[in-house]
């Protein structure tokens, strides 16, 4: 297939581009600055911005299938504020859904996040809530993938909880109670590249999540003994964290604001793991203690 990959330059891009590339499509990544001495070899990159529908258009004529990854991340601020998820997530999504439809490109991908809702606690989680529903509207032959956090190389989420858990003591948000069900990149591109060559998968949308559900603090705990560090986790007060400055304000440079603070005090975990769906089991996923090379 030919196959346009949105975000393609980006942490999980990186992986799925090999992993496409390694299965015979020909695949072409989309992003604001993209550099194809950052991808695999064969791919071909292509300048666009999803917010600007004019910049990203062309790019959609003659493909097979579009998966849209393009993110802001919910874990810091976007420069722009806020306001920039739903420019970027909803309205992005809905120009990518616009172009495929204009060039009669029939297959979308859609890459949301766990707990997706117009009426979510977050505008990260409203703004994939609504481009979900945009989604959900569109005439495309999609398939929607809500995943817990995702880790692995050039992933953020491991060396994120490092910058909030320094060595020694850490002050968390419920002792860093909630819950989190990390999947690898590897399992996980292997999932969507399945799921483009199956219309089985056409109309669904799956959650999908790791071999084990673990804590922010288990999370933090195993980050710092990946380095030979220790941490122990302070409980903070929810409803200091619920002002969520207390603690954001303690990691210098850090562009964590009441929002994205916010996020961290949801549980993130699947109500069904749908990885079945795709012939996996959850003993067949890399745990995120192996990936790190240290015991739970
Ligand atoms: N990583 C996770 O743990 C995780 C968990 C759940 C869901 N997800 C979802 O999985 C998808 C991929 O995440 P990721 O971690 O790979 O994200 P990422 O590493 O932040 O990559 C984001 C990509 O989007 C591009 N991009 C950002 N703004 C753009 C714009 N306005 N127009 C065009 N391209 C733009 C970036 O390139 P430029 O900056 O050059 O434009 C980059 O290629 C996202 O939908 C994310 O919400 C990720």
């Amino acid at each position: 297939m030919d196959i346009l990959v949105t975000g393609g330059t980006g942490f999980i891009g990186g992986h799925l581009c090999a992993e496409l590339v390694e299965r015979g499509h020909t695949v072409t990544a989309l992003a604001r600055n993209p550099d194809a001495d950052d991808l695999p070899d064969g791919v071909e990159t292509v300048m666009g911005d999803v917010s600007a529908y004019d910049s990203i258009v062309e790019s959609f004529g003659g493909k097979d299938a579009v998966i849209n990854l393009v993110s802001l991340s919910p874990l810091t601020q976007p420069s722009g504020g806020n306001d920039m998820h739903d420019r970027v997530h909803r309205k992005g999504t809905e120009n990518c859904l616009k172009a495929a439809e204009q060039h009669g490109v029939d297959r979308f991908i859609q890459l949301s996040a766990l707990g997706a809702d117009p009426s979510g606690d977050t505008h990260y989680i409203r703004a994939k809530g609504n481009a979900d529903a945009a989604v959900k509207a569109s005439s495309l032959d999609w398939t929607i993938f809500q995943p817990s956090v995702v880790f692995g190389d050039g992933g953020e989420f491991v060396s994120f909880t490092r910058k909030l858990t320094p060595p020694v003591l850490a002050p968390l948000p419920g002792g860093g109670s909630t819950r989190f069900q990390p999947i690898y990149v590897g399992d996980f591109v292997e999932i969507l590249a399945d799921s483009l060559t199956d219309e089985s998968h056409i109309g669904a949308v799956y959650e999908i999540g790791g071999p084990e559900v673990l804590t922010l603090a288990e999370v933090a705990t195993l980050a710092r003994r990946a380095r030979g560090q220790s941490v122990r986790v302070l409980p903070v007060p929810m409803s200091l964290a619920k002002i969520g400055l207390t603690v954001a304000g303690a990691i210098p440079g850090f562009p964590m604001g009441p929002d994205q603070y916010r996020s961290l005090q949801f549980d993130n975990t699947t109500t069904s793991n749908d990885i079945e769906a795709f012939g996996k089991t959850a003993d067949e996923l890399m745990t995120l203690s192996t990936y790190l090379g240290v015991s739970n």
